[in-house]
């Protein structure tokens, strides 16, 4: 069983992510893959790492999306064509692939669903020139990492991954609870087994790199304005109800965490800095 992720919360974190994934370690990927590439996103969601990585790939490639989510891959399907389309780029497909006319070359992506904690079987890792991910990767396991690593024969990046670092400024003295309560949520099972959090980053050099990949990460923390009152919004609530699940005996302080957040949010007075780093592995 996956954790189900909102498409509304993954349209509204997708300018932060875009903003803060690592540019150069990107482009690494970028240049370590053939022309005409083909890629294999896993846990797609809503296609936002296709719309950041496809421009810097530039020529034509072909994309499969992989999430256990079939909602969340219909709208892929419809927010990648709205996004190309924007671009002022041609559109073809049906309901099983859609093909962006880009000026370089055709931009083809489709969809399986799968659910990834099963270990499925039926990915065909083999075909593919690179696996990516985005946000995936602190949702796994220790067991399942080590798998994926040991499966891959082909460049594996994943950008996101969240490394524990958080500042809200102004300081607020309950941040260190809702931090305590929101790092222990974030190693619940969310369907792999108990998750890495933020021990992902870590497990995932040491499982690529002890199998001769060559390992490398570099920062991409979230940068939240003072100005950006929805995504501090989704921010000071998803910390509130994480931390209260983990520590349901502080929710009457945690409670009041929120309302000082709020409170700052709308005053124009707080911004959050959240760390992540993004993660490449290139086989030697
Ligand atoms: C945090 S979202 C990230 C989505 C997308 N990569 C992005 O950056 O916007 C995690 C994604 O992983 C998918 N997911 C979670 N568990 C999964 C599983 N067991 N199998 C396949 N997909 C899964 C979710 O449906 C969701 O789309």
């Amino acid at each position: 069983m996956s954790e189900n992720f909102d498409a509304g919360w993954l349209t509204l974190r997708e300018p932060f992510d875009h903003a803060a994934r690592n540019h150069a370690l990107a482009m690494r990927l970028v240049g370590a893959l053939p022309v005409k590439p083909r890629l294999i996103d896993l846990g797609a969601g809503t296609g936002s790492l296709f719309r950041y990585l496809a421009p810097m790939i530039d020529g034509a490639q072909s994309w499969t999306f992989i999430d256990a989510d079939p909602a969340l891959l219909d709208e892929a399907f419809n927010v990648t064509a709205d996004w190309a389309d924007g671009l002022g780029y041609r559109i073809s497909g049906d309901d099983s692939a859609l093909t962006i006319h880009a000026p370089g070359g055709d931009w083809v992506m489709d969809g399986e669903l799968h659910d990834l904690a099963a270990i499925p079987g039926g990915l065909a890792f083999r075909e593919a020139d690179a696996v990516v991910c985005s946000a995936l990767l602190d949702l796994v396991s220790v067991g399942w990492i080590t798998w994926l690593a040991g499966t891959l024969r082909v460049p594996f990046y994943a950008a996101l991954s969240v490394d524990g670092r958080d500042g809200w400024l102004p300081f607020h003295p309950v941040d260190a609870v809702m931090r305590a309560g929101f790092r222990r949520d974030q190693r619940r099972n969310k369907g792999f087994g108990r998750a890495l959090g933020t021990g992902a980053i870590a497990e995932a050099l040491r499982a690529f790199s002890t199998l001769g990949f060559r390992v490398s990460s570099a920062p991409a923390d979230w940068m939240v304005p003072r100005t950006a009152l929805a995504m501090l919004d989704a921010l000071i609530v998803g910390g509130e109800r994480a931390a209260v699940a983990a520590l349901p005996a502080q929710r009457h302080v945690l409670s009041g965490w929120r309302e000082a957040r709020h409170a700052q949010a709308m005053g124009l007075r707080l911004a959050v800095r959240i760390g992540h780093r993004d993660i490449l592995a290139l086989p030697k």
